[in-house]
């Protein structure tokens, strides 16, 4: 199942749980939080109180991207604040595998997030651990940039893995995404489509959302 997953990084803050709502009217059934350290990536976002506030107003599926140092010591506080999924950097992670073990013990699914250059063949054994996979089709820290295009062959490369593997891995891809790249990104195998500022720099963000789920299903309607 292919799903569109808006990212708040460019939603107007002051208006949150308003073009959430709009998000959800449009069909989609997961959020995506950007969660930024100023250390790993040159930009700072959200914490645990925000993701709780969230928890409070929607009750969509509350997918956490942690592009931040040293997440062991923080992925535990953001399941307890309401995350569904937590994906940590493997440039970050000097114990990935124990990592993905402690957010799924706090009750969240585990998913691993390669950076543009980081090759899939770094996921050949982990993959076996791990709930889903998330291509940066960026370099993390901001909305708004370009796709870069050798991230759908690698895209291209997970799904045959998982195929070989017979994994029910979804494929989470993040970053310049849109209308018009939409259908071939689904096509390369993504089934978890993030997309920030193409749905929240429109004025009616549940418009965007419903169109992207039709342009979606038609590619995913003629990948194998
Ligand atoms: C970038 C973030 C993305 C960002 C995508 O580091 O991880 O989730 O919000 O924004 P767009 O869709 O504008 O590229
Ligand atoms: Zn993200």
């Amino acid at each position: 199942m292919v799903e569109i997953v808006p990212s708040i990084l460019s939603a107007d803050f002051a208006r949150l749980a308003g073009q959430i709502a709009s998000a959800e009217r449009g069909g989609a059934s997961m959020l995506h939080l950007d969660v930024m350290d100023g250390h790993f990536v040159p930009n700072i976002t959200i914490g645990p109180p925000v993701v709780e506030s969230l928890r409070k107003a929607t009750r969509l599926h509350l997918d956490v991207h942690l592009m931040i140092e040293s997440p062991e010591r923080w992925v535990e506080r953001f399941v307890r604040a309401g995350a569904n999924s937590v994906s940590v950097h493997y440039e970050a992670c000097r114990h990935l595998d124990g990592v993905l073990g402690m957010i799924r013990a706090a009750g969240a699914l585990a998913g691993v997030v390669l950076n543009p250059a980081t090759p899939v063949s770094v996921l050949e054994d982990v993959v076996e651990v791990a709930d889903y996979v998330l291509l940066m089709s960026v370099n993390p820290g901001f909305g708004g940039q370009e796709l870069i295009p050798y991230v759908l062959e690698k895209a291209r490369k997970l799904d045959r893995l998982r195929k070989e593997k017979r994994l029910a891995l979804p494929i989470e891809i993040d970053g310049g995404v849109h209308r018009n790249n939409l259908a071939e990104v689904v096509r390369a195998g993504c089934d978890w489509i993030v997309t920030g500022s193409a749905v929240f720099h429109s004025p009616d963000p549940e418009a965007v959302v419903r169109e992207f789920r039709e342009i979606a299903a038609g590619g995913a309607a003629i990948r194998c």
